[in-house]
């Protein structure tokens, strides 16, 4: 396939010929790289190609070329106080992104590179500021997936990749929902087939003391604390305030709080609460808001789809699985598959399950009180309902 380099002065809003390459990702990694190429010319040409990370898709630019960056923002419509993660594919690269590699960092890096983490540090000369969005810091990481290794590899760069979602929009962890959110806005999707993790990776600011975990995400807080006994967890305001943009510690510590986040269409409501209050809260307003004329989409687990009978919900209500409340993996990995798909039935309400928050649970929490945004229906606080 011949593909011409894009123009990398346009400002992103003028529509693009979007290609969509699918690769095997169980390739040989060298085959992976050579079927890469055109990828790699595209990035090296100052365009954007979403591709699969372990944790969801990313939207890749050049992270030295200051106007590839910017065209990242308008793709998205991402606010430009919002900093981009760089994405690495081998040691040697960091030292090319970072003023300098703290021993923290590196007892990090051999623990859980490449993998889902993601470290803050002082940022080095050469990245474009858009990045850093004008900020001292740059947060790297080294994803294991074989097709963004490859990428990157292949590309010969560092990567500027945030999820390539519209913002506040759930993050993709299919090459459809980056079609569906940025076709037309990108010269490429390449598509590895489905993420893994389907959670964002853990983003680690490890140039304050205490070291701070600013989003719980694929690598457990409980992993970390092996490496590192003092890390401590940015509180993520359980109220949802910050998603609607609180200026409290957490977003002026983590730029990407202040903004509304992992959004589906339809107003998400999140049950707390012991799981067989939530199963009987949840059907009970199911009903009320289909009585009101409303069409419901049920987030749940497989435990909750399987014990709620169908006679205790209604008829128009819409189910979508997360995974297994036994296996929070594979909640993390169908949560985000699962918001988009209640939004494409056009549901008009969804009644989200909750999880315990030890491992990658925290992250799911995280992510389901951001997407409520302040509609939490606490059974502890506000008796069974
Ligand atoms: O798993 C992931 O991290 C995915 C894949 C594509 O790698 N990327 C991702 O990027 O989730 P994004 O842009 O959606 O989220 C990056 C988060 C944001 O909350 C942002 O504010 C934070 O990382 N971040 C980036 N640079 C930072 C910095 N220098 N200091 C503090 N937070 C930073
Ligand atoms: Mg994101």
């Amino acid at each position: 396939m011949t593909l011409m380099c894009c123009d990398s002065s346009s400002n992103g809003l003028t529509p693009v010929n979007t290609v969509r390459m699918v690769v095997d990702p169980t390739s040989p990694p060298l085959d992976l790289e050579i079927q890469l190429s055109s990828a790699a010319d595209i990035l090296r040409c100052g365009g954007l190609v979403a591709f699969p990370t372990e944790t969801v898709y990313g939207l890749g630019a050049n992270a030295l070329d200051g106007q590839a960056v910017a065209r990242v923002f308008v793709a998205k419509g991402r606010p430009q106080d919002n900093p981009l993660i760089v994405h690495i594919a081998c040691l040697d690269d960091l030292q090319a992104v970072v003023a300098g590699v703290p021993d923290d960092a590196l007892a990090l890096a051999r623990a859980f590179w490449p993998g889902p983490l993601t470290i803050v540090l002082p940022v080095r000369g050469g990245v474009a500021r858009e990045v850093t969005a004008g900020g001292d810091t740059v947060a790297v990481r080294m994803p294991s997936h074989p097709v963004a290794m490859a990428l990157i590899r292949a590309a010969g760069l560092p990567i500027a990749a945030p999820s390539a979602n519209i913002s506040g929009r759930p993050s993709p962890t299919r090459a459809d929902h980056v079609w569906a959110d940025l076709a037309g806005r990108i010269e490429m999707i390449v598509d590895g087939g489905p993420a893994g993790i389907g959670v964002e990776s853990t983003v680690l600011d490890i140039t304050s003391s205490p070291p701070l975990v600013l989003r719980p995400g694929g690598v457990p807080v409980e992993a970390i604390r092996n490496i590192m006994p003092d890390v401590c967890v940015l509180p993520q305001h359980g109220t949802g305030s910050a998603a609607e943009g609180g200026e409290q510690e957490g977003p002026a510590r983590s730029p990407g709080l202040r903004h509304r986040h992992y959004a589906p269409r339809a107003p998400l409501w999140l049950f707390i609460g012991e799981w067989e209050d939530q199963v009987q809260a949840i059907a009970c307003r199911a009903r009320a808001e289909a009585e009101a004329g409303r069409v419901v989409g049920l987030l749940i687990s497989t435990e909750t789809a399987m014990t709620t009978s169908k006679a205790s919900i209604p008829d128009t209500a819409v189910i979508a699985q997360t995974g297994s409340r036994g296996r929070m993996a594979s909640v993390a990995s169908g949560l985000f598959d699962a918001m988009r798909r209640l939004d494409s039935e056009g549901v008009d309400v969804m009644l989200a399950e909750s999880y315990d928050t030890g491992g990658v649970g925290l992250a799911v929490m995280n992510r389901l009180v951001r997407s409520a945004g302040g509609r939490l229906v606490d059974m502890g606080r506000s008796g069974r309902k």
